[in-house]
């Protein structure tokens, strides 16, 4: 199909003899929001270090087509140049430069899609001046959007951890990205904060024309906003569908939600 963004085929890696995510597969297409389920040390954040260049894979193929249809072969390829080419993610432990502004924060990834050339910049060329307009007005919108611009000018480490985590989803949209990773967003967050963020990560999709896959451990907020998801349990998928197919199924009812978590 034409809109597939990513293609995933008996992804595997072992850490000394712990298998920690066996045979993943899995296809995202443009504009799909999927979420990434399962218990603790199922093989969540360890999918997202494959798919973002973090892991090497130990086997299996990760194939990524880019905005204007270019497909790599991304298993080997290193975090950065995964970042180059589309794939933006954000972590369950906060990683920001906590030392730096909130505006820095996010000039530092905008700084990696421009287009000036290092003479522009060291001649501070027209296009280089043009370039750094562009990314000012784009840090404000983008931290509009998050409703943190008024916090532009704090470091990021003073931010509340709600703030924090927002800040870094902004900084994640920052680089251009056309698949975005996101591990526990909302971890932290109380419950109005997070219904908020999970509304917001809906909106993101469709304005950024973005394929979002999302980890996220309240299964009532992930059901209501994604299309599909994945179910892990000790590193193998042992479920994928719609939300109204997983919360019927026996095994991820064994595994993960109990009765309780379903409705
Ligand atoms: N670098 C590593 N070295 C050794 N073991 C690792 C490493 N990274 C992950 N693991 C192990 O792999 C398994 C999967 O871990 P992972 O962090 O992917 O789980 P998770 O589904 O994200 O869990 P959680 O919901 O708690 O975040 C765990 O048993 C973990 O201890
Ligand atoms: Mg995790």
């Amino acid at each position: 199909m034409s809109d597939l963004r990513l293609r995933v085929e008996n992804l595997s890696i072992d850490f000394g003899g712990l298998k920690a995510v066996s045979d993943f597969s899995c296809e995202l297409f443009q504009g799909e929001l999927v979420g990434l389920i399962g218990p603790n040390g199922a093989g969540k954040t360890t999918v997202f270090n494959m798919l973002s260049g973090i892991y090497v894979p130990s086997g299996g193929e990760i194939e990524f087509r880019d905005r204007r249809g270019y497909t790599y072969l991304a298993g080997k390829l290193k975090a950065a140049k995964l970042n180059r080419i589309g794939i933006a993610r954000t972590f369950q432990n906060i990683r920001l430069f906590s030392n730096l502004s909130v505006q820095d924060n996010i000039l530092i990834a905008l700084h990696a899609g421009r287009a000036a050339n290092p003479l522009d910049v060291l001649f501070r060329l027209k296009r280089f001046r043009t370039d750094e307009k562009r990314m000012i007005t784009q840090t404000d919108e983008l931290l509009s959007l998050f409703k943190i611009e008024k916090k532009k000018s704090e470091l990021a480490r003073n931010l509340p951890y709600g703030e924090q985590r927002k800040l870094e989803i902004a900084r994640a949209l920052a680089s251009g990205p056309c698949l975005l990773l996101l591990d526990e967003p909302a971890a932290g967050m109380n419950p109005q904060e997070t219904e908020e963020l999970m509304k917001l990560i809906s909106f993101i999709r469709n304005e950024f024309h973005l394929t979002i896959l999302l980890i996220e451990h309240d299964m009532r907020l992930v059901m209501g906003i994604c299309e599909r998801l994945i179910v892990l349990d000790y590193g193998r998928i042992i479920a994928a569908g719609t939300p109204e197919e997983i919360r019927k199924n026996p095994a991820v009812i064994k595994a993960y939600l109990g009765s309780e978590a379903v409705g």
